[in-house]
């Protein structure tokens, strides 16, 4: 399929998405947002993929932001009655049921921070900046950053970098939470396919429940989460896979997986 500002291909399991406006720093237009609904629908029913890398075209950023061009003369009541920036959580978190990372290259800032957020998880590199820099133009996140980047890094630095729009880099960022890892700016894609890959790799079942289980933490109390735990573990011991990942183990061999 043709993508006007994103690209998309197969490398083997993996869906490698790359938003490519590099010219705006991979700035998040209307536009943007219809390919990335469009590319995720098609690696979410695509039975040969199993999992997602999103990164940013050029050297300088992930995304820097909602496009604030795109913005700048619309009302209030257009943001209001088209409900702006509801699609990306709908289509990209919650009609997403299969993992994807987000491979975070340079700047992520506004909502390119918010779109790496919407991944299972961040890998990022030692250049990547990430902030909400939204006050600056009169203005606060509107796709997820004061809720998202609070759970993940807490309640001081979300509040200091939501009111000063200050960046954090990298390292402050894996140290803070919010990124699973940071790996050498020229090796950033390949790592995160190689995790990809990896992921790909397991029973498909079992990835989709864990991914699950993991966002359940973010919605349910304790109690709710550990039940929730127990009886999706429970439902997973009826799958094929379940009796060929023990099997393969005790025999000493790679599982063989079925999806089912
Ligand atoms: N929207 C539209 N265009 C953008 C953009 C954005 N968010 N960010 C950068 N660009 C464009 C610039 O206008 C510029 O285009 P021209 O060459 O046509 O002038 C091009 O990308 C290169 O940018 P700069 O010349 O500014 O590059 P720089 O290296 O000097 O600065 C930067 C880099 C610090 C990231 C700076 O571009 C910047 O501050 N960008 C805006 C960041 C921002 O405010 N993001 C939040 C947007 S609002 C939002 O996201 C709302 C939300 O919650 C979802």
């Amino acid at each position: 399929m043709g993508y006007e500002t994103i690209t998309a291909e197969q490398r083997g399991a993996v869906t490698l998405i790359t938003l490519n406006r590099p010219q705006a720093l991979n700035a998040l237009n209307s536009q943007v947002l219809e390919d990335l609904i469009a590319a995720f629908a098609a690696f979410e029913s695509d039975d040969g993929q199993r999992c997602a890398v999103l990164t940013g075209a050029g050297d300088k950023a992930f995304a820097a932001g909602a496009d604030i061009k795109e913005m700048a003369d619309k009302a209030a009541a257009d943001f209001f009655l088209e409900d702006f920036f509801a699609r990306w959580t709908s289509h990209l978190v919650k009609a997403t049921r299969k993992p994807w990372i987000a491979a975070v290259n340079g700047f992520a800032l506004g909502g390119g921070c918010e779109l790496a957020m919407m991944a299972d998880f961040i890998i990022a590199s030692e250049k990547a900046k990430f902030g909400q820099p939204e006050i600056k133009l009169g203005v606060a996140p509107g796709m997820g950053g004061s809720q998202r980047l609070t759970r993940a890094v807490g309640k001081a630095k979300a509040m200091e970098m939501c009111l000063t729009g200050r960046m954090m880099d990298a390292e402050e960022a894996e140290r803070s939470g919010l990124i699973a890892r940071v790996v050498p700016h020229d090796s950033l894609v390949d790592e995160a396919l190689k995790t990809a890959a990896t992921i790909a790799a397991m029973p498909p079942m079992a990835a989709i429940v864990n991914k699950e289980m993991v966002n359940a933490a973010y919605e349910m109390t304790l109690d709710q989460g550990l039940l929730h735990e127990r009886r999706l573990f429970q439902i997973l011991t009826a799958t094929e896979d379940k009796a060929e990942g023990m099997a393969a183990f005790i025999e000493k061999r790679e599982g063989q997986w079925k999806g089912r």
